[in-house]
């Protein structure tokens, strides 16, 4: 089966990023959003970093021609002709569920359906949908223009077909697909979570300060980011809904959330989004770690 058209819901951080690189690889692109003002926004940051790419001379052609494949729409009859839908909304499995069927009707038979969600069962999903031999993962990594990694998920209905689809679509996008089946966490998650507790629970007890623990992981293993500033960039909700679901589905203190945590989403410090989270970022070139 061969896929021209990409559809994306959702036009936030990961929707956006999942729509440009698509574009950028020759794929005709609908995002579908409840309000234009939301694919402004999205398309305002797509915008930006496809003038990052071109500056440094990443691009094969002008941004402009990639521009010209990517659409917004807010009704969701724009995605009929597409060839794969890749859903990029708000973790909530109800919404997820009731979007995909919604578009089950509507979008044709053989395309396939695909999850970005990090932590949320795809098999559930999928179960709500009237095609779940033809619904897979796609987990892509923020920022998705950088980051080379997609998680291809399988679920136990997944068929051959559609999964050797999703991974060779992964590839066509420059990414590195890798296999991976509906656990909780996929591969990346479930070793990644741990270790951002962990990072806490070190804090916690004294190991040592913000910064010198992310200096540690950065400059001793070589880290991109150390593990405060990786939380942060993330999104301590995200990442504190992430545990969540993890602990609940495996029942293991690795994946329990330290209380900072909590008490820093309750508090609404969210990380770099917010201003504030394990580091202060008023002045957002020079973060400055909060002290608990
Ligand atoms: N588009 C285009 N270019 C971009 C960009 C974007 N969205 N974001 C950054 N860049 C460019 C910058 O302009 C910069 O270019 P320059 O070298 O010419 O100045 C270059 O990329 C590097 O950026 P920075 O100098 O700002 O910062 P870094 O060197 O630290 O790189 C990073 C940024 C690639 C984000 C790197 O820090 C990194 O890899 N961090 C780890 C990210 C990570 O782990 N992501 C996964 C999170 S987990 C996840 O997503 C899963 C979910 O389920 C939770």
């Amino acid at each position: 089966m061969a896929i021209k058209k990409v559809g994306i819901l959702g036009c936030g951080l990961m929707g956006s990023g999942i729509a440009q690189v698509a574009a950028t690889a020759g794929y005709d692109v609908v995002v579908l959003e409840q309000e234009q003002k939301f694919l402004d926004k999205g398309f305002a940051g797509i915008e930006k970093s496809l003038a990052k790419f071109a500056e440094k001379g990443n691009l094969k052609e002008p941004a402009a021609a990639v521009r010209g494949r990517l659409k917004g729409a807010t009704d969701r009859a724009a995605l009929a002709d597409c060839d794969i839908i890749i859903e990029a909304i708000i973790e909530n499995v109800e919404e997820k569920k009731k979007t995909f069927s919604a578009l089950d009707g509507l979008v044709k038979k053989d395309a396939i359906f695909a999850s970005n969600t990090s932590s949320i069962s795809i098999t559930e999903v999928a179960a709500a949908t009237r095609r779940p031999e033809r619904f897979v993962g796609l987990h892509f990594f923020n920022p998705v223009p950088l980051m080379k990694l997609v998680e291809v998920v399988r679920t136990i209905a997944t068929s051959d077909a559609a999964f050797d689809a999703a991974f060779e679509f992964g590839k066509s996008l420059g990414k590195v697909p890798v296999r991976t089946s509906d656990k909780t966490g996929f591969i990346v998650n479930r070793l990644l979570v741990p270790y951002l507790l962990d990072a806490i629970h070190a804090y916690e007890e004294g190991v040592g300060s913000i910064p010198d623990i992310d200096n540690s992981m950065k400059l001793g293993c070589g880290y991109p980011m150390g593990p405060f500033t990786l939380l942060d960039f993330v999104g301590l909700d995200t990442t504190y809904y992430i545990s969540q679901v993890m602990f609940e589905e495996f029942k293991e203190r690795r994946f329990a959330s330290p209380p900072l945590l909590k008490r820093l989403v309750m508090a609404g410090w969210y990380g770099r989004k917010s201003g504030k989270g394990f580091y202060d970022y008023a002045d957002p070139n020079n973060p400055v770690p909060v002290k608990f």
